[in-house]
């Protein structure tokens, strides 16, 4: 029998998976590590937090499988995409990582327009500038921390720079490279003209493969550490969302998937490349050599519950404690019990910022139609709605571009809540599916890392082979109009707060 590893880097913590051949799950293990905002908007990750936690799991799914590590025949990396990892000449990290969803750079964001020249940005790296993405974090660094610019000699993708501790190389991959909107995303390649407009040294990016290509092999050094059996091979594997995608199965025109994990997102294959003018959603190369995904996303999905759950919900989990069960699956029993609209209560999921379709990191979460009627069972369902409508929003572009998914799964944590699927699959008036596998983006790496090594023939086929529509659910007519009303509602809220965000935003 032969082996795959796929391992995710998430934003809240790293999960590796030990597949068999036909892709069943032999072992897992994850571990959690913190996120700091040192300030409103901000957030950053030490990146030997991923690193102890990679190692940490890797080393745990190779002991309790009990299988001899040489035959595990690839590694597959995923992991949360954008985040800026800086390294000085002697490969040690900077500072603290800047993740996808801090907002700090919106300067940057007018700098990087201003000197690439807005229709060439998005000719080019397929998006409009945007805080969330890689190259204004490098550009706020320049500005606002030059030593540690002036020390820097690699730039590096969160997964990224786990691939250099596992195989001492410097490699990335075109699915996660498009969010760095330094790559030419239709030629598939660094954009020498982008870099030169930003003035940005090339020499600081590392190799850009394909998804499922080979970029290195396990070192003696991080075979000690791990467990692996050195020369083990690690493929490019993909950005998060393009691990998921091929994790369920959507490699082909016509499908899609939502993700409700920390952030949400509405992602669509597309063999070719399609580019919202607007800018409102993303174009972004995928892990099937010479394909794309479109994907809108909504920086506050999972986040926002969470944030209710640690703030609002102590009884939840102390309860939940005793009962030994996740506290998410008794907010998810109370939600249940209030009615579509949660009483008219409406929640903008906007703590970070948002992306699609605003593109606007100073929007801040608002409760909406608050009365003395309401209980915590009614705000927990007015979040989970918040963030299904911003979800309706991604999907209502997707279709004003022509995209018209035949198929839409969900998956992340979000996804395994039936009352959660049951809000996206009303409110987008389609069915939403579940595969049998809930791994995910490991799945989508582990078997990136079969392709690369011969052990499928391609990522189409592996994924037809082994992955399987698992619960269907449709939408509730009787849902449909009154989520159709609440949805007209809440895309009011946003234009008529937009100038109050920005004020509060500017208040010292
Ligand atoms: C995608 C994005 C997020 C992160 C979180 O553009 O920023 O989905 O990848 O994991």
């Amino acid at each position: 029998m032969k082996y795959l590893i796929g391992i995710d880097l998430g934003t809240s913590a790293t999960k590796t998976v030990l597949f068999d051949e036909t892709c069943q799950v032999v072992a897992s293990a994850s571990q959690e590590y913190p996120l700091s905002q040192p300030q409103n908007g901000w957030a950053e990750q030490n990146p030997l937090h991923w690193r102890d936690a990679a190692f940490s799991t890797i080393r745990q799914v190779v002991e309790r499988s009990g299988i001899d590590p040489s035959h595990i025949k690839g590694v597959g990396l995923s992991g949360q995409m954008h985040g800026l990892t800086m390294l000085d000449d002697q490969n040690e990290v900077i500072r603290p990582a800047i993740l996808w969803c801090d907002q700090r750079t919106a300067k940057e964001c007018d700098e990087i327009t201003r000197r690439v020249g807005e229709k060439r940005l998005l000719e080019i790296t397929a998006n409009p500038a945007l805080t969330g993405f890689t190259a204004s974090k490098i550009l706020w660094v320049r500005n606002n921390e030059p030593a540690n610019y002036a020390r820097c000699r690699h730039i590096l993708l969160p997964k990224d720079y786990l691939r250099y501790l596992l195989t001492g190389e410097f490699a990335t991959e075109v699915s996660d490279a498009s969010g760095m909107q330094l790559l030419d995303v239709p030629g598939r390649c660094w954009s020498q003209e982008v870099l030169d407009a930003l003035d940005i040294d090339g020499g600081l990016l590392p190799k850009v493969y394909e998804s499922p290509e080979i970029t290195g092999f396990v070192t003696k050094e991080a075979a000690a550490a791990t467990g692996l059996h050195p020369g083990t091979p690690v493929v490019g594997g993909a950005g998060d969302n393009a691990a998921a995608a091929v994790g369920t199965g959507v490699v082909e025109d016509g499908k899609a998937f939502t993700t409700i994990g920390t952030s949400g997102v509405v992602y669509a294959h597309s063999s070719q490349v399609r580019i919202d003018p607007k800018g409102r959603v993303h174009t972004f190369c995928c892990a099937v050599p010479g394909c794309w995904h479109v994907m809108g996303v909504t920086q506050g999905a999972g986040l926002s519950l969470k944030w209710f759950r640690d703030n609002f919900c102590g009884d939840y989990m102390e309860k939940a404690a005793q009962m030994g069960i996740d506290p998410y699956v008794l907010m998810d029993q109370d939600a249940a019990q209030v009615p579509v609209g949660s009483n008219k209560l409406l929640y903008l999921p906007y703590l970070m910022g948002e992306r699609t379709p605003h593109l606007d990191p100073d929007c801040r979460g608002v409760f909406f139609g608050l009365s003395a009627i309401h209980t915590k069972p009614d705000l927990i369902r007015a979040v989970m709605e918040g963030v299904a409508y911003s979800l309706r929003d991604c999907y209502d572009i997707l279709l004003e571009m022509g995209i018209k998914p035949e198929q839409m799964m969900a998956c992340g944590g979000g996804g395994t809540s039936a009352l959660w699927r049951q809000m996206l699959s009303d409110l987008f008036g389609c069915e939403v599916a579940t595969v049998s596998s809930k791994e995910g983006p490991a799945l989508g790496v582990a078997i990136l890392a079969g392709v690369g090594t011969g052990v499928f023939s391609s990522v189409e086929d592996a994924c037809r082979r082994f992955i399987g529509v698992d619960r269907r659910c449709p939408p509730i007519a009787e849902h449909v109009a009154p989520y159709a009303q609440l949805h007209a509602v809440y895309r009011g809220l946003y234009p008529a707060l937009k100038e109050s965000f920005q004020t509060l935003q500017g208040l010292s």
